[in-house]
């Protein structure tokens, strides 16, 4: 796996990402999904694997899922999965910190 270098420091993402709200993130000609919640960062897929809206368009509901705008599925952050299995889960990246900064594996 690669680890790749998205921000330079925690303080640095958390200034660019808001809390609960899903951003766009391109890496490596990868689109991923990036969320900050509760002190951590989550990537998945940015493609719904439903019939394909972008789900950095999307919202975080009560549960911490990422929601589709589209038909609405919902997505855990962790897992990748749908919570009632409609659909393939999502391909989910790793996210680290240290002290050079946050890193996403590819
Ligand atoms: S495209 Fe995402 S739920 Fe249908």
């Amino acid at each position: 796996m690669d680890w790749i270098k998205i921000f330079d420091s925690k303080a640095s993402a958390e200034a660019a990402l808001s809390e609960n709200q899903p951003r766009l993130l391109m890496v490596r000609g990868k689109r991923i999904c990036l969320v900050r919640r509760g002190g951590n960062f989550f990537g998945v897929q940015d493609k719904c694997s439903h019939s394909g809206e972008s789900l950095s368009k999307g919202n975080i509901n009560y549960l911490g899922e990422v929601v589709c705008p589209l038909h609405q599925y919902q997505f855990n952050l962790k897992t990748g999965r749908e919570s009632n299995q409609r659909c393939a889960d999502l391909e989910c990246f790793p996210v680290k910190e240290n002290e050079d900064g946050i890193f996403i594996g590819l």
